[in-house]
């Protein structure tokens, strides 16, 4: 297949030289445009294989102009970019058949992913659309599209693999994914989805203790107009949205009691209403739930109902924690130096054994996220072709931290330890998050959640 053609429309070109910049290092053939006319008219010109679309453009919408270009050119990958936090414009989006969205701010590789995933697809239609085997083909080129995102060698990680590709093909059970921060449950879920019935309809990530707890039965079950001050007009929400996709309630463990209990009605019936309205209105969308917490526990303390347990835990999928599964060690880190190579157009280092050696003895708290961000650290700071045990300098080593609250309190704790974390790299949350091993967009949750004052917001 030829080089994949990228169309970027976003007014702001710096945004668009800049990604143009990257995307080309990595040999795509880069258009780009700053108007909705400059964008229509190139986009009929170079007929890109993907377009980058920004959602705030001037002088339209770009969910409007998605909706006209997938009437026009129906087979085009569109990625959304959006502002932070629109969940309900995300949603549609996807409904109106974009295949990804970033939002704004974003790193140059979380574009870059969501090229490299739309790629893979395009790539696997072509080969679909030659070979007259679909359904063997179908099956075989989805068990190695998720073997080769969801790495691991281990045993463990094979029973992960082989569950996920068969709950995956059953598009209606409902799977609770657990693990510690940072072992790939979002993306096993993902990759769930992508490999379902369900595919083709949306895969929405939520994470209700992100949302005002006012707002919440409104977002997952949409309202109608009047039904309270601010409901100006019929709304959507989730379950209508994600109709005949896959719903992925992360942190499922936080969300609150109340809301549990409508939750597990509209899983069990199938079923939902509107808040303020009367009529039922039919639902048909797989929940994928995930959690870091003993969920058992806190259904022993009253804070999760053992009834809509079972209902989301049909089947447990559980990413053991990588110290527990070093045989995934090298081939992770081997994956992550041949990407992060590839991404800065730069010879892939060799990695030593004893840096191997060195990495299987340590603890990771922070799970394969850490090792990521270990590799990107190093690949940056590290001289020579060669990544050396110094180059991986490891928590502990230099600092430790101490809480002694003289509670056991898991919440406590949790708030002290973040504190910490945030004193100690200079309020630097994207650094703070990393120390700890937990995602940005958990720690802002969880910044959110626990009222931690921020005294000097840098990012
Ligand atoms: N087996 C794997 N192969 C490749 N990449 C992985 C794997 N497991 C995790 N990752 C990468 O590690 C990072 C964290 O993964 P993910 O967000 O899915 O974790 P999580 O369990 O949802 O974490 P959290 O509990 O903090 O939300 C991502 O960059 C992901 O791509
Ligand atoms: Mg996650």
């Amino acid at each position: 297949m030829e080089d994949l053609k990228i169309l970027i429309l976003d007014d702001e070109s710096r945004i668009t030289e800049k990604l143009k910049h990257q995307l080309e290092k990595k040999k795509y053939l880069v258009y780009t445009a700053n108007t909705p006319n400059e964008g229509i008219s190139q986009l009929a010109l170079h007929l890109p294989d993907i377009l980058i679309l920004d959602v705030m453009l001037p002088g339209a919408n770009g969910l409007d102009l998605l909706e006209g270009i997938k009437k026009d050119y129906p087979t085009m990958e569109v990625l959304m970019i959006s502002g932070y936090g629109d969940m309900d414009m995300v949603i549609k989006a996807l409904r109106l058949g974009a295949s990804d969205f970033i939002r704004k701010p974003f790193q140059i590789i979380d574009i870059q992913m969501a090229i490299e995933r739309t790629e893979k697809y395009i790539r696997m239609q072509t080969q679909l659309a030659t070979v007259e085997d679909r359904e063997t083909l179908v099956s075989k080129e989805l068990s190695s599209l998720i073997e080769k995102e969801f790495i691991g060698e281990s045993f463990h990680i094979k029973k992960v693999l082989d569950m996920a590709l068969k709950v995956a093909q059953d598009g209606n059970v409902n799977v609770l994914v657990t693990g510690e921060n940072g072992t790939g449950k979002e993306i096993i879920s993902r990759l769930i989805h992508y490999a379902s019935p369900r595919s083709k309809a949306a895969f929405a990530p939520v994470n209700s203790s992100a949302i005002p707890e006012t707002l919440l039965e409104s977002e997952f079950f949409g309202h109608v107009k009047g039904a309270f001050t601010d409901a100006r007009e019929d709304k959507k929400g989730y379950f209508e949205l994600v109709n005949n996709g896959t719903l992925f309630l992360d942190e499922i463990a936080d969300m609150p009691i109340a809301l549990q209990a409508k939750l597990l009605r509209a899983i069990e019936e199938n079923r939902i209403k509107r808040v303020g309205g009367n009529k039922e209105i039919d639902v048909d969308v797989r929940i994928i739930s995930a959690t870091n917490k003993n969920i058992e526990q806190l259904i022993d303390d009253g804070k999760f109902r053992l009834d809509l347990f079972h209902r989301i835990n049909t089947i447990e999928i559980h990413i053991p924690p990588l110290r527990e599964r070093v045989d995934d060690i090298p081939v992770l880190l081997n994956h992550f130096v041949k990407i992060i190579s590839q991404r800065k157009g730069k010879e892939c280092p060799l990695v030593s054994e004893d840096l191997i050696k060195k990495l299987k003895l340590y603890a990771f708290p922070g799970n394969v996220r850490e090792l990521r961000n270990m590799v990107e650290r190093a690949m940056i700071l590290a001289d020579g072709n060669e990544l050396l045990p110094d180059d991986f300098p490891l928590r502990g080593e230099k600092t430790t931290v101490n809480v002694s609250t003289g509670s056991l309190n898991l919440d406590s704790n949790e708030k002290q330890l973040i504190e910490v974390a945030l004193k100690q790299c200079d309020y630097n949350q994207t650094k703070a998050a990393e120390v700890l091993g937990i995602s940005r967009d958990a720690m802002k949750r969880k910044i959110k959640k626990f009222g931690i004052i921020i005294s000097k917001e840098i990012c």
